[in-house]
């Protein structure tokens, strides 16, 4: 198979570009596949209510079957089609971050396959801030099933150059927008818990949820603290609930070293920088050794400095890009900063930490 490609704004408004789009959306319709950008990250969509569709999905990703796919809309009238439960929570968060970066959690209608949701009784739901992509719905006239467009175990894909690289035999058209806005995965929150549990971070923080369905309210944000810690007790124990915690992710073929209390990014890449091998021989080479850290930490690196950004935006918008140029530079360890600030800041290292695990 070799894959349709168009090119298509962030509004997706012109002539041409609708007809992309509609020709894009009539594919999913008839069951085929499409990469299409989205805010956050490139998805890999397919007819959410297809099993055959969905199927496609895990097969050109390479991905566990159990590892549930996220189901995208364009309206909110295509949310009551395919979940149940939707309480009054649910509606002050899609009112507050719909269109955008908000994945939640609902038990699914029948009409829903397994297929789709790797076997759970609950579904994922999005509604894209991206116009362009949300245009791809409608034409589609289906709720997407979308996963992020990389193959399984890689870096998420957020940037136009690498769109081609890894589908372009697999899927049936590839639409080639601009570098993703946010650069990291949208935040996807449980609400069929008695309060909504965020199981896995992102732009919008487990602080934002509460604040909005709280409106204000202090006793009812301590109600709602309380529950969350009932409900989660120690997160570093808590095993993963979302399937797609347990596998190994982002990773790219350099092998990636978080520095952590008591063992700096700088003492990590003089260690490595000094590591002899059996005849003497350095085992890494200077081009080998990159540290990604902020602007005004670079003078501390020399040459092995990479800016990841200024701020928590920067720094997630330019982290899967970053990740996927370290392979084509042929880096060999990546030593990354930690770091904070904001939630922003945390949801990015939840994706550095997975990046530097073998799970
Ligand atoms: O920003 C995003 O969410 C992107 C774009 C394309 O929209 N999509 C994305 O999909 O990141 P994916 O498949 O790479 O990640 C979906 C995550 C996985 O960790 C999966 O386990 C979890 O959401 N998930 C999906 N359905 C779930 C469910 N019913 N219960 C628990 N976790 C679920
Ligand atoms: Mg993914």
């Amino acid at each position: 198979m070799c894959a349709k490609v168009a090119r298509v704004s962030a509004e997706g408004s012109s002539e041409s570009e609708m007809k992309h789009l509609l020709e894009a959306g009539r594919i999913l319709r008839e069951g085929g596949t499409v990469v299409f950008p989205t805010e956050t990250v490139y998805g890999l969509g397919a007819n959410a209510l297809s099993p055959d569709a969905a199927r496609k999905i895990y097969l050109a990703k390479g991905r566990p079957s159990d590892n549930p796919l996220i189901v995208h809309i364009s309206r909110v009238d295509m949310l009551y089609d395919i979940a149940e439960d939707i309480g009054s929570d649910a509606l002050m968060l899609m009112d507050a971050f719909w269109p955008g970066p908000l994945t939640m959690i609902f038990r699914k209608k029948d009409i829903v396959p397994l297929a789709t949701t790797g076997g759970l009784d609950t579904v994922a739901v999005r509604m894209p801030g991206h116009k362009a992509a949300l245009k791809l719905i409608e034409a589609a006239g289906v709720p997407v099933a979308a996963p992020s467009a990389n193959i399984s175990g890689r870096p998420s894909i957020t940037s136009s150059r690498y769109v081609l690289d890894e589908f372009a035999d697999s899927v049936d058209m590839i639409i080639i927008g601009e570098n993703s806005e946010i650069g990291i995965e949208s935040t996807v929150v449980d609400m069929t818990e008695e309060v909504p549990v965020v199981l896995r971070p992102g732009k919008i923080s487990q602080n934002d949820i509460f604040d909005v369905i709280s409106q204000g309210d202090s006793a009812k944000r301590e109600f709602l603290d309380k529950k969350l810690y009932e409900i989660t007790g120690n997160h570093c124990e808590r095993p993963a609930r979302s399937p797609g915690m347990k596998y190994r992710h982002y990773s790219p073929k350099a092998r990636v070293i978080v520095e952590e209390p008591g063992r700096s990014a700088l003492e990590i890449m003089k260690e490595y920088l000094e590591l002899l091998s059996e005849d003497g021989k350095h085992v890494y080479e200077d081009g080998d050794i990159m540290v990604f850290c902020i602007e005004e930490n670079a003078p501390l690196y020399g040459d092995h400095a990479y800016i990841l950004g200024e701020d928590s935006s920067e720094i997630a918008r330019n982290l899967f890009t970053s990740l996927r140029m370290m392979d084509d530079m042929g880096v060999k360890l990546i030593i990354s900063e930690f770091f904070s600030g904001d939630e922003l800041a945390c949801a990015v290292m939840n994706r550095l930490v997975k990046a530097s695990s073998n799970i």
